[in-house]
């Protein structure tokens, strides 16, 4: 599904964030946002998923307007949220016992907890999971939803360099199968490259689109230091010198 952001405004005291953000994602396309600490990444995120409410602008997806928590999105945010007082199971099928086939939710989530790297934790309790533990837990809870438009924050930003590839292969093998839309905010270069299409730089505040930059299929290759050279030092130069700025 194609998502538009039209010029959003937003605040959260004072200054604002936001003074009239636009963007937009194809249908099946994978976008990724860099920019500095504290520009509003997270926020762009809270405002799509309906967490929080532009003072203006709109958001759409496939053209029709959406306001507050419409469905559309499945959303892992900065933080995993799992619920401690759930197993790992329980707290990765939350979205099928509720929305759908209980028992389906649960096969599915089966099969994926090898490749995951939980297997042998479906009965475990959060607070009994390392920190990159809990961070695939979540990612798995959002993978298993069947929302067309996946928004991830910084979803592999606590996982240790392996397991952190075999994410990443994952999330691109099932952005190839699945062609699902999807929101990537990441402070990686190299994996904005590996997965997306296209890369948004934001400013810092109030936050608008520095550059945009397309990737092709050479750059998406794991042979960063040959493949990536170019693309890799502009978005260096380009992210490098901005700064979030007053709040
Ligand atoms: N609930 C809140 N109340 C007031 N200010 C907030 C709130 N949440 C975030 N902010 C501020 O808004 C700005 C943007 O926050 P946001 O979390 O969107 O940044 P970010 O780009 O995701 O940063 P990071 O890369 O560090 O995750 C920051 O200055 C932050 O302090
Ligand atoms: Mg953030």
């Amino acid at each position: 599904m194609k998502l538009t952001v039209e010029r959003i405004a937003f605040r959260y005291g004072k200054e604002p964030l936001f003074k009239g953000l636009s963007f937009d994602v194809a249908a099946g396309e994978f976008v990724s946002i860099l920019g500095p600490s504290g520009c509003g990444k997270s926020t762009i995120l809270n405002l799509l998923a309906g967490i929080l409410t532009p003072e203006s602008g709109e958001m759409r997806v496939d053209g029709a307007p959406i306001h507050g928590m419409s469905g559309h999105f499945a959303y892992m945010p900065q933080n995993d949220l799992l619920f401690p007082w759930k197993t790992i199971m329980q707290n990765v099928c939350l979205h099928g016992r509720i929305h759908g086939d209980p028992k389906a939710a649960q096969a599915r989530a089966e099969a994926l907890f090898p490749l995951f790297g939980l297997a042998g934790y479906e009965n475990a309790w959060p607070g009994d999971l390392s920190g990159g533990m809990r961070q695939r837990a979540a990612f798995l809870r959002t993978a298993l939803c069947d929302a067309d438009i996946l928004l991830l924050d910084e979803p592999f930003g606590a996982l240790d360099v392996i397991s952190r590839g075999d994410m990443q292969d994952w999330l691109a093998s099932m952005k190839q199968h699945l062609g699902r839309t999807c929101l990537l905010v990441t402070h990686d270069i190299d994996e904005a490259i590996y997965l997306s299409d296209r890369i948004l730089v934001l400013t810092g505040r109030p936050a608008a689109i520095h550059r945009e930059y397309r990737v092709t299929e050479a750059n998406r290759t794991r042979d960063w230091l040959y493949a990536q050279g170019a693309l890799r030092h502009s978005l260096h130069d380009s992210i490098r010198g901005l700064e979030a700025g007053p709040c």
